[in-house]
């Protein structure tokens, strides 16, 4: 069993909480969030002490890591403060907006001997690993198209989209890392388009809210991410990859397989899982015990902090592209 506490006890903050207080190989020793009714909330429900201070919490020489699922602009701080306190940590995308900011974090923890995870909880999920494990184990051949669908159901509030950091880095974010994860070699070069067609208040922000990205590897493999803030028939996420043997894809997921016919409709289904905690579930869970394994086992984490870095480094390639209207060439150094 090892001894984690939660930095950032906000929406995700508390799915964590729970997972980390419903898992046998944790005990959740403390809450910490810089509004304290929150962390007293958390910690109170799993019975957990609510930390006044970062410190407090890094300076339990028991602790061995920590979850930071606090605000984005927090994560480079906590990540660095934890890391040289020689506590691992699982961070929730993304590391940061800015990849100085991320560069500076990556030297300040070179030297730390911890594992260091980055949340993409997507890799964990049954059906998009299903994908992933079949592609590797050579079902689709070699891989020479990738489709990903990454729709939300609503957009959010405008005050969430003021420091979001824009579609990209925000939520397409996730598809460039299962890109990644998906294709068997690096992309080189990216060309974005990105549209406000669903809220005119996140133009007035300087974002889009419908984006596609096309995307290719040195060998000419090609991948292609559309992103929506809004699908009316809810959570929309699929990815499918084609290769010279065939095609491998992970459909929707829906609370069960009912399908009902009657006289006007037919194959009618109940509507997708509304958003991400609802659709990812086993994924979060499967993320929290990949970490455990890692820090157990000392391996090293399975989703890097180059693998946020370079997600990153995507997301500013397509702001470039759409910036330039024409093709950005991609590079990781
Ligand atoms: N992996 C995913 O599916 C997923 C989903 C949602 C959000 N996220 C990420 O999780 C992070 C949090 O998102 P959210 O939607 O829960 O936001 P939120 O605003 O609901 O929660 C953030 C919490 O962090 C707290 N906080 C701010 N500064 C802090 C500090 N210095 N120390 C400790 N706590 C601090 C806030 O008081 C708040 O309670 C973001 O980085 C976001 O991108 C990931």
């Amino acid at each position: 069993m090892i001894k984690m506490a939660l930095l950032g006890a906000g929406r995700i903050g508390r799915m964590h909480a729970d997972n980390l207080a419903a898992n046998p190989r944790v005990e959740l020793t403390s809450v910490y969030d810089v509004y304290a009714p929150a962390a007293q909330e958390v910690a109170e429900r799993h019975g957990a002490l609510a930390a006044a201070d970062v410190a407090s919490v890094l300076e339990d020489e028991g602790l061995d890591a920590v979850l930071i699922a606090s605000s984005t602009d927090t994560h480079v701080d906590l990540i660095t403060a934890a890391a040289q306190a020689g506590k691992a940590v699982l961070c929730e995308k993304p590391i940061d907006l800015d990849i100085a900011r991320v560069d500076q974090c990556r030297a300040a923890i070179a030297d730390c001997d911890v594992t260091v995870q980055i949340g993409f909880n997507r890799r964990f999920d049954p059906t998009h690993r299903g994908v992933y494990e079949a592609v590797r184990a050579g079902e689709a051949g070699k891989i020479e198209q990738i489709i990903i669908t990454s729709r939300d159901p609503a957009p959010p509030p405008a005050a969430y989209i003021k420091v979001s950091g824009g579609l990209f880095r925000d939520m397409m974010i996730h598809d460039f890392d299962l890109a990644r994860f998906l294709m068997d070699e690096e992309f080189v070069a990216l060309s974005a388009m990105g549209s406000v067609l669903v809220d005119p208040e996140i133009g007035a922000l300087n974002d889009v809210d419908s984006a596609m990205v096309v995307m290719h590897t040195a060998a000419g493999s090609q991948c292609h991410i559309n992103c929506s803030r809004r699908a009316v028939y809810g959570y929309d996420q699929r990815v499918e990859v084609f290769g010279s043997a065939g095609m491998v894809r992970s459909d929707n997921r829906r609370p069960t397989n009912v399908l009902r016919d009657t006289a006007t409709r037919t194959n009618v289904s109940d509507p997708l899982t509304n958003f991400f905690i609802d659709r990812y579930p086993e994924a979060y869970d499967a993320e929290l015990n990949d970490f455990i394994d890692a820090v157990e086992s000392g391996r090293g984490a399975s989703v890097t902090f180059e693998d946020g870095r370079r997600a990153l480094i995507l997301a500013d390639a397509a702001n470039e592209s759409l910036r330039i209207g024409g093709v950005v060439d991609v590079s990781y150094d």
